[in-house]
């Protein structure tokens, strides 16, 4: 299997300027040689080209609409290639927001190939945001909304039907900061939310476990993993941190049950914010993640 690195640099979605450098930051910690290093074909497509940030208020509920949608378009053309080609798609962002493109065109990779969709959505914060409820205006903070069919006509549609994603094909980990009116819409669409306290009160394994129930040969497994899920304390890189995240091990126990499933076929990394971070070390973290992501154990395992 051959993995496509598709950087997509941009923070158009977010209101803390600097994640549009996470791609570079990756590649600084040695993330295509690390999965190399696993045995594993890797392309770095380099960088997608988009609009510059216009750095400009919200407008009717929405920062930088028109931008979020060129972005998306991009991501969604490069993610959609990549499948075409027979290989594995990473998205390195660049804000969440860039979601909306991807797993659009991972949708749509599952609708021509017959496959189920499991998405599991890393993150401090549940990104299920619409334009009315948002007290920021901040669309890294609205994909999952957008995913299911509820935010502007040109984020909903990207895979040529709508909604785009199911909320019961999403289990969401790790979350600990949500919005009023987020709060109220997320319990609406009945999303599966395992946030700090469920991890705390039946462990990482236990939740994983749960996440993972119900998959078969015939899923396609998508992770998108919001650097901001990570405690700050080892992933201080990001533009929105929230106390209280996985530990170093927790994050390590997810990551090597994803992989013991066989069934990884697509992943976003995003919200990596070096401007923010120390010495790259959430960048490192990052890899050294993703390593465990591809299989990298310490024992044999069969
Ligand atoms: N809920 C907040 C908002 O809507 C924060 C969202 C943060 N999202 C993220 N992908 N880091 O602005
Ligand atoms: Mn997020
Ligand atoms: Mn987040
Ligand atoms: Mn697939």
């Amino acid at each position: 299997k051959t993995i496509t690195l598709i950087g997509a640099p941009t923070d158009v979605g977010a209101s803390v300027k600097g994640a549009s450098m996470g791609p570079d930051a990756l590649r600084v910690a040695g993330l295509a040689e690390a999965l190399q290093g696993l045995n594993l074909q890797v392309i770095d497509r380099g960088n997608l080209h988009g609009p510059a940030n216009p750095w400009q208020e919200p407008v009717n509920g929405l920062r930088h609409l028109k931008e979020a949608i060129d972005w998306n378009q991009a991501v969604y053309d490069a993610v959609e290639a990549a499948f075409n080609d027979g290989q594995f798609p990473m998205m390195l962002g660049g804000d969440h927001c860039l979601a909306i493109g991807s797993i659009s065109a991972v949708a749509a990779h599952c609708r021509r190939q017959g496959k189920k969709l499991r998405v599991l959505w890393f993150d401090a914060h549940a990104d299920s945001n619409l334009a009315t409820i948002s007290p920021t205006g901040n669309i890294h903070g609205m994909p999952v909304a957008c995913l299911m069919g509820h935010g502007p006509k040109e984020l909903i549609d990207y895979a040529g039907f709508t909604p785009a994603i199911q909320p019961s094909d999403i289990r969401q980990i790790g979350i600990r900061s949500v919005d009023e009116g987020e709060k109220k819409f997320i319990h609406e669409l009945n999303i599966q939310v395992y946030d700090m306290r469920y991890i705390d009160e039946y462990g990482m394994r236990n939740v994983m476990s749960s996440a993972l129930a119900g998959l078969d040969a015939n899923t396609h497994l998508h992770v998108s993993f919001d650097i901001d899920c990570l405690d700050p304390s080892i992933a201080p890189g990001v533009g929105t941190a929230v106390m209280g995240g996985p530990t170093y091990r927790e994050a390590q126990l997810c990551m090597e049950m994803i992989a013991d499933t066989g069934l990884l076929g697509s992943l976003d990394v995003v919200e990596l914010n070096p401007a923010l971070d120390v010495r790259n070390q959430s960048a490192t973290l990052a890899v050294d993640l993703i390593e465990s992501l591809f299989g990298k154990s310490t024992l044999v395992r069969n």
